[in-house]
């Protein structure tokens, strides 16, 4: 794991933005996987502004959304297809038919599931999936004690979370129990990932991924065993990792070629 501390969201999100369009720049038709949430919008921001400053298209890449909440349209503006079309494909050139999100109003919801894990591999796999971190451990919506070799399925949110995300909504009663996820093997087949956290909210679950033990209960912490992963966090995010010292002399002596 490389461990990237930064001062502000804004910075954490540049450095992204970067390796998103090193990406691009190299394989024009990656596959992203993407992830919903307070967490990924400073880089959405970012991954705009470069769109339209710097030219960067969107144009060839496929997108793969980590989950949809069960029982919203993809025009409830909950639902992470709205949150998507807003926050980044409408201000970007992407091609609509290039971006999937789980549909959470399919009537057969285990052969959706199956569908998606199946247009996943048919793209030739994600080449780099964005994650953000719930309070609770959860990647994608995969809650502790998911199974770590788990695939796209429903699952039910814990009440941490739903209290977590009833920020979105009008009130508690509001937010769906169940959503469709990829599954943590599924998560984990990417050939790279990014895990973003900010702030002082998940400074404890960070430590716990990041330098504690692997464990189900801590589904974040299955990343310790991925070769290429980035966890880019701010400092308040980053304030109870106990190896914070050595994590930021590694990235200001990173020697050039390994950008
Ligand atoms: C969203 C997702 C979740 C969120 C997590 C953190 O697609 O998969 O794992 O990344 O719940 O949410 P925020 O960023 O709102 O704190």
């Amino acid at each position: 794991m490389e461990i990237i501390i930064r001062p502000s969201p804004e910075e954490c999100a540049s450095i992204g933005g970067r390796i998103i369009a090193n990406l691009i720049k190299g394989k024009p038709d990656a596959v992203l996987g993407l992830a919903t949430g307070s967490t990924p919008m400073p880089l959405y921001c970012e991954l705009a502004r470069m769109h339209e400053d710097e030219g960067l298209s969107f144009s060839e890449i496929t997108t793969f959304n980590l989950d949809e909440y069960i029982g919203l349209s993809g025009d409830h503006p909950c639902s992470y297809q709205y949150f998507m079309n807003k926050e980044l494909f409408s201000r970007i050139d992407i091609r609509a038919d290039s971006t999937h999100i789980p549909n959470g109003e399919a009537d057969d919801i285990e052969s959706e599931c199956l569908g998606y894990e199946q247009a996943i591999r048919s793209s030739g796999g994600i080449d780099l999936q964005v994650l953000g971190i719930g309070s609770d451990g959860h990647i994608g919506f995969n809650e502790p004690g998911s199974s770590l070799a788990s695939r796209t399925r429903i699952k039910t949110l814990t009440g941490k979370t739903i209290e977590d995300n009833a920020r979105f909504f009008d009130n508690l009663n509001q937010v769906p129990r169940h959503c469709i996820t990829m599954g943590v093997g599924t998560i984990m087949d990417s050939v790279s990932l990014i895990l973003y956290a900010f702030g002082e909210r998940k400074a404890d679950i960070i430590s716990k991924a990041v330098e504690g033990p692997v464990s189900a209960m801590v589904p974040a912490s299955i990343l310790q065993l991925h070769p290429r992963v980035r966890v880019i966090v701010d400092e308040a995010a980053a304030s109870k990792l106990t190896n914070i010292d050595y994590y930021k002399e590694v990235y200001v002596n990173k020697p050039d070629w390994q950008e």
